[in-house]
């Protein structure tokens, strides 16, 4: 007999519903509990679901036995301790923890108490993500030699604790840990150098811009770029977009239900004979149009994902059918990259790392 996932939430704010709601499309899953230490939280909850305004009495429900943290990120290594104390496994947001130290000793109690651990880190099953992955790992490129991931909001928003450092606020702990966590699990090599530059361009205490280079081991150079105060007056309220480049095509990716190509040549352009063109920014020969019919272009590749499949390998994990695909080691790893980003971005320096 199928055994059901008996949730209990800590943390019942943006994140922790959207929990709940996921929770309720879920046939292996069902929410018994929550806890937020604002009762007004609880006005729309559904009756037969228990509320908590402290986690110890969540975590005190012999019924519940997985619980999903969502509080705010200082809080993290707290609950997740209390948690695992208590016995029960758990999913914790991202980003993790404040630092790497704390994801050992997370790892450490996790491991002492024998209960299962993993992150929220969902945005492996984007749709966007999964087209570029699917054509790097199925190298339709040839020989990769380029990443470039990037996310700009236009409208300068930075909303609620994200603004305060002291509660894990700024984009690279927000956002930065998913464009980063996308880039390590897509790359099979050794992360040989990190060169950051954060900036605060208009919050004063945390960083809303950042634009990092990662150079790995495989010869690829990926670099991830954000932007919270890239003003633009378009309907979108951001902008996606990836570029991967190979010796033998290239590929744009456009939004998170993403449009764009795989372009290639017909044959390989590196020594032709020099034709000149007049273009806008003067006449060219590198930069002019390629000869009718050597440019040819394929569809990106199919991927079905989605956000839920976190939880369909959380599940079939549990059940010994599946191996965890967010593993704690994994993320232990990404908060090591994020301190080298805020050293490299400190000193204006690379970073050896692995
Ligand atoms: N995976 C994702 O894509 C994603 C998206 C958004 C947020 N998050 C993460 O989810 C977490 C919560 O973010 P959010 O946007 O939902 O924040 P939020 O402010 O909307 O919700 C946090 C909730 O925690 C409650 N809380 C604070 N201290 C508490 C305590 N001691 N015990 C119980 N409840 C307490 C607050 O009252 C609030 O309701 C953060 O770690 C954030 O990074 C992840």
């Amino acid at each position: 007999m199928r055994k059901q996932l008996n949730i209990g939430i800590i943390g019942y704010g943006f994140m922790g519903q959207t929990h709940a709601d996921t929770i309720a499309q879920l046939d292996y899953a069902q929410l018994l509990a929550v806890c937020d230490i604002d009762p007004d939280r609880f006005k729309e909850l559904p009756q037969q679901i228990k509320a908590f305004t402290e986690a110890d009495a969540l975590l005190a429900e012999p019924a519940i036995d997985t619980v999903i943290i969502a509080v705010p990120n200082q809080l993290h290594l707290e609950m997740v301790l209390k948690a695992a104390r208590a016995k029960k496994d758990i999913i914790c947001e991202k980003p993790l923890a404040m630092n790497a130290k704390e994801v050992k000793e997370m790892i450490a109690v996790a491991e002492k108490e024998k209960v299962r651990f993993t992150v929220h880190q969902q945005r492996r099953w984007d749709h966007d993500y999964r087209v570029a992955k699917e054509i790097f790992d199925q190298g339709l490129l040839g020989t990769p030699y380029t990443v470039k991931s990037a996310l700009y909001g236009f409208n300068g928003n930075m909303h609620d604790w994200h603004i305060y450092p002291e509660m894990g606020g700024g984009m690279l702990y927000d956002w930065g840990v998913h464009l980063i966590d996308q880039i390590l699990w897509m790359m099979p090599a050794k992360l040989k150098t990190i060169y950051a530059d954060v900036r605060n361009v208009i919050n004063e205490q945390v960083d809303d811009y950042f634009n990092i280079q990662l150079y790995f081991e495989n010869g690829v150079n990926a670099q991830v770029e954000l932007g919270t105060y890239f003003l633009n007056s378009s309907e979108n309220w951001f902008e996606r977009h990836w570029f991967l480049g190979g010796n033998e095509g290239s590929a744009k990716i456009d939004g998170f239900y993403p449009r764009g190509e795989i372009t290639r040549t017909s044959e390989l352009l590196s020594n032709v004979p020099g034709k000149i063109t007049m273009t806008h920014a003067g006449p060219t020969r590198s930069f002019g149009p390629a000869p009718e019919g050597r440019i040819i272009t394929e569809a990106l590749p199919e991927v079905r994902v989605n956000h839920r499949m976190f939880f369909d390998n959380y599940y079939a994990y549990t059940q010994g059918q599946a191996e965890l695909i967010v593993k704690p080691t994994e993320i232990l790893r990404l908060m090591e990259v994020i301190e080298a980003i805020r050293i490299s971005a400190n000193y204006h320096q690379s970073i050896s790392f692995e």
